[in-house]
C-alpha cells in the first residue's frame, strides 16, 4: 500500500548547516526504504511530505518525530495514494525564504493546502 504523510514541526536551533545535514541524513535514510518526498523550511518551520509503503513511512515518521532538532511535530495528513507526487526524490528541499513568497505558516494550513503548497514549491524552486 502506497501512502503519503505530511507533518509540520518547529525547528530547534538548526540553522542552514543543520538543515543541510538533515537533508544528507534524510536522503541516505530514505533510499534504503524507497521513501521519496520533499522538505520545505524557513528559519522557523519544517513542512515535510514522505511517500512510500505504509510500513516504511510509518516507521520513518516515528523516528523523525523523536529527533531533538525539532519539536511540536504535528501530523497533517496520512492517506493511501495511487502514485507518488515527488517520484525520484529521496528528499527534495525548498528553502521557502529564498522564494520571496508570502508568509509560510504551516499550522494554518489544511491538509489539502499543505499538499498544494508543497506541490507548488516543488515547481518554484526545489532542488534534489
Ligand atoms: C525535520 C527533519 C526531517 C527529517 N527527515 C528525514 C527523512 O526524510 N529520512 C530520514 O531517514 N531521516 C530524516 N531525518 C533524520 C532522522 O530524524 C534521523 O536522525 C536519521 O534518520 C538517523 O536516524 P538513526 O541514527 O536512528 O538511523 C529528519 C530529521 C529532521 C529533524
Amino acid at each position: 500500500m502506497l501512502s503519503r504523510l505530511i507533518y509540520f514541526s518547529e525547528e530547534r536551533d538548526v540553522g542552514v548547516h543543520g538543515v543541510l545535514r538533515i537533508l544528507d541524513e534524510a536522503r541516505a535514510g530514505n533510499k534504503a526504504e524507497e521513501i521519496t518526498g520533499v522538505l520545505a523550511f524557513d528559519r522557523r518551520w519544517f513542512l515535510q511530505c514522505l511517500e512510500g509503503s505504509r510500513d516504511a513511512v510509518t516507521r520513518k515518521f516515528l523516528a523523525i518525530a523523536r529527533d531533538q532538532r525539532h519539536g511540536g511535530v504535528t501530523l497533517v495528513a496520512f492517506e493511501d495514494v495511487s502514485e507518488r507526487l515527488f517520484p525520484g526524490w529521496s528528499m527534495g528541499a525548498v528553502d521557502v525564504g529564498t522564494l520571496g513568497r508570502g508568509p509560510f505558516d504551516p499550522p494554518a494550513m489544511t491538509a489539502s493546502a499543505a499538499l498544494e503548497t508543497l506541490h507548488s514549491l516543488r515547481a518554484a524552486g526545489a532542488t534534489m
